[in-house]
């Protein structure tokens, strides 16, 4: 990709399993890890902070333009801060997931957070997980995986983790949005991880990787 270092796209539903198996990805081939529902869910935050209606389409888009939304790596994985505060300890509120979903889906604010993904692809090697990575932010790359597990196994995943994430109202906002909705890239190499485990699910994604021939 002309000025773009190495991408691995890894997109999916959520609860599919795509940050673990993103975070471990790159902690194996040395990339870093772009997370960009967190980056979605940290200016859904911000929103909130602000007392800006969910449903206030023009406000939104004209606060996000206006925010200094900038990236640092530690541990090689991105935090997204919002006007210099890193809203990480707040990224799953309910309140977030209730309404990422809704402010997600406005065009200008997700010409934002693609342009700022992009941005981060100048200078290093990146992991990046999403909805629509392979097909629209990173449409370049060879490298797209999509992965997925049945609604059962991803509602269990989430209560595991003590989350009341509502995640078939999101699924259903997600896949039926009309700007960057969450498909398959035609290009992209499906795994079903309802019957897998993290590392096995690395495993078959490395070994196609290097079946691609990316030096690993
Ligand atoms: O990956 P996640 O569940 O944390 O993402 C939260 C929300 O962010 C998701 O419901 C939709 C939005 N999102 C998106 O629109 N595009 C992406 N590439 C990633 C997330």
């Amino acid at each position: 990709m002309a000025n773009f270092h190495r991408v691995v796209a890894i997109d999916g539903p959520a609860a599919s399993g795509k940050s673990s198996v993103a975070r471990l990805l790159a902690r194996r081939l040395g990339y870093s890890y772009v997370n960009s529902g967190a980056i979605y869910r940290a200016i859904t935050w911000h929103i909130l902070q602000r007392g800006i209606d969910a449903g206030d389409t023009e406000r939104i888009a004209q606060t996000v333009e206006a925010a200094r939304i900038s990236c640092r790596f530690r541990n090689s994985e991105s935090h997204i801060l919002v006007d210099d505060f890193d809203p990480v300890e707040h990224l799953r509120d309910d309140r977030v997931n209730e309404n990422v979903s809704r402010v997600s889906s406005i065009p200008r604010v997700r010409k934002t957070v693609v342009r700022e993904m992009r941005e981060y692809a100048r200078h290093r090697d990146l992991i990046v997980e999403g909805r629509d990575i392979g097909s629209v932010v990173f449409p370049e790359t060879p490298y797209k995986f999509y992965v997925d597990a049945s609604p059962e196994v991803r509602l269990r995943r989430r209560a595991a983790e003590g989350q009341r994430d509502k995640i078939a109202m999101r699924d259903r906002a997600d896949f039926l949005r009309p700007i960057s909705p969450l498909i398959i890239a035609k290009d992209a190499q499906v795994i079903d991880t309802s019957h897998l485990t993290i590392e096995g699910v690395v495993k078959e994604i490395i070994t196609r990787l290097k079946e691609m021939g990316l030096p690993i």
